[in-house]
């Protein structure tokens, strides 16, 4: 079987066994999975090669283009997971918003989203609107085996940031104006966003995604407050969305040091924790009941392999009471990064790790 059945989000056993969801579970694993946010990506020449000419947005809607970039640095870095190679504006592509990617820039909007009149070009996304999703995660769960697929979404306040400031902020006034200044208004995007990228999440895990991951890449620019207030029940409603399938919920941010125990709490088993608290303060943070993915610098990657390793054994070595621990960077693969230093890094987690 190679889909999720809807109901109990069943999966073939091998992968279902795989050391990367049992750490997800919280149950015993034979060494600590890892896998890497944006180890599909630039830093790999195999990457640059196949995208040579091809936008970014126009990749991410070719099935064998898909399945061929996903897997590459499963193939190369021998990761415990595959991350479905996508971009969280793929949705709001995908029901008609004029979007696009700019290379070295990031996601650009044509016309923000900062009016009531403008949600009306927020309607629902149907699995008919993203038919390459389904199609590239069949042929990747075929080629993958026991390995297993996590799909993801931008949750709905990094998503906002996006279609309100109408492309990369570095102090999301225009957004935060909308959330602090107009909130009913702001309750009302968020909450169309939560709709979209819960369905968004259901065609990936229905196609046979084994997890998922929310990026609310830049929600720590909140305070905990206005978190709870005007971010967290769109984002609960996300989780709670494809609660009944039963894959691993990861939720990640940059920055969230002071978010770690409301992010748990929205409804993630994962939180992913960046590079600025170590894991044994951030299971304090959290608290029990949940497994903590990360959290090397990805700078780090950047120094010689010693220092790799000891940087390395530091995450293992603060990791060692938690219930669970997913090895990850702090924050994607950086561009630059020396892909050989991944491969020695996967090597070490897993030799170092081994029960
Ligand atoms: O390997 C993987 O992790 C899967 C691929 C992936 C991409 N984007 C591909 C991509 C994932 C998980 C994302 C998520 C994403 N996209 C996030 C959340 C993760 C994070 O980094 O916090 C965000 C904020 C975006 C928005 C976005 N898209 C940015 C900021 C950029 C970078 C702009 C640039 O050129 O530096 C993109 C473009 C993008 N998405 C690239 C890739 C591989 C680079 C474009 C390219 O290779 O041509």
């Amino acid at each position: 079987m190679t889909a999720n059945d809807a109901s109990t989000g069943q999966q073939p056993t091998a992968t279902y066994d795989s050391a990367f969801l049992k750490a997800c579970r919280r149950e015993p694993v034979p060494h600590t999975p890892v896998w890497f946010m944006r180890q599909a990506g630039r830093s790999l020449p195999e990457y640059r090669k196949v995208r040579e000419g091809i936008p970014m947005l126009e990749s991410c809607m070719r099935p064998e283009l898909v399945t061929e970039i996903t897997l590459q640095p499963v193939r190369r870095h021998n990761v415990d997971a595959a991350i479905y190679f996508s971009d969280i504006v793929v949705p709001l592509k995908a029901i008609g918003l004029d979007l696009d990617i700019k290379p070295g820039i990031g996601p650009v909007v044509e016309q923000p989203i900062r009016t009531r009149a403008d949600l009306a070009r927020l309607r629902d996304l149907t699995p008919e609107d993203v038919p390459y999703v389904t199609e590239a995660i069949g042929l990747l769960t075929r080629e993958l085996g026991s390995t297993p697929l996590i799909g993801f979404a931008g949750a709905p306040f990094t998503l906002a940031s996006y279609l309100v400031e109408g492309g990369p902020s570095r102090t999301y006034e225009n957004a935060k104006a909308m959330m602090y200044g107009d909130p009913e208004l702001w309750a009302d995007l968020l909450d169309r966003l939560a709709d979209i990228t819960a369905a968004f999440l259901k065609v990936q895990i229905e196609a046979g995604a084994s997890a998922v991951q929310l990026f609310d890449s830049w929600v720590g620019a909140l305070a905990p407050a206005d978190y709870v207030q005007s971010v967290m029940p769109a984002s609960a409603k996300v989780f709670e969305a494809v609660a009944g399938y039963g894959v691993p919920r990861i939720h990640f941010g940059v920055g969230t040091g002071e978010l770690l125990k409301l992010m748990g709490e929205a409804g993630a088993d994962v939180v992913g924790v960046d590079w600025r608290i170590p894991l044994d303060e951030a299971v304090r943070r959290v608290g029990p009941g949940k497994a903590l993915q990360g959290n090397l610098d990805p700078t780090v990657l950047f120094t010689d392999k010693n220092t790799v390793e000891a940087k390395a054994q530091e995450v293992l070595d603060a990791a060692a009471g938690l219930e669970g621990h997913v090895f990850n960077l702090g924050h994607g693969v950086m561009p630059n990064t020396d892909p050989d230093a991944l491969t020695r890094l996967v090597e070490y987690v897993h030799t170092h790790s081994a029960r």
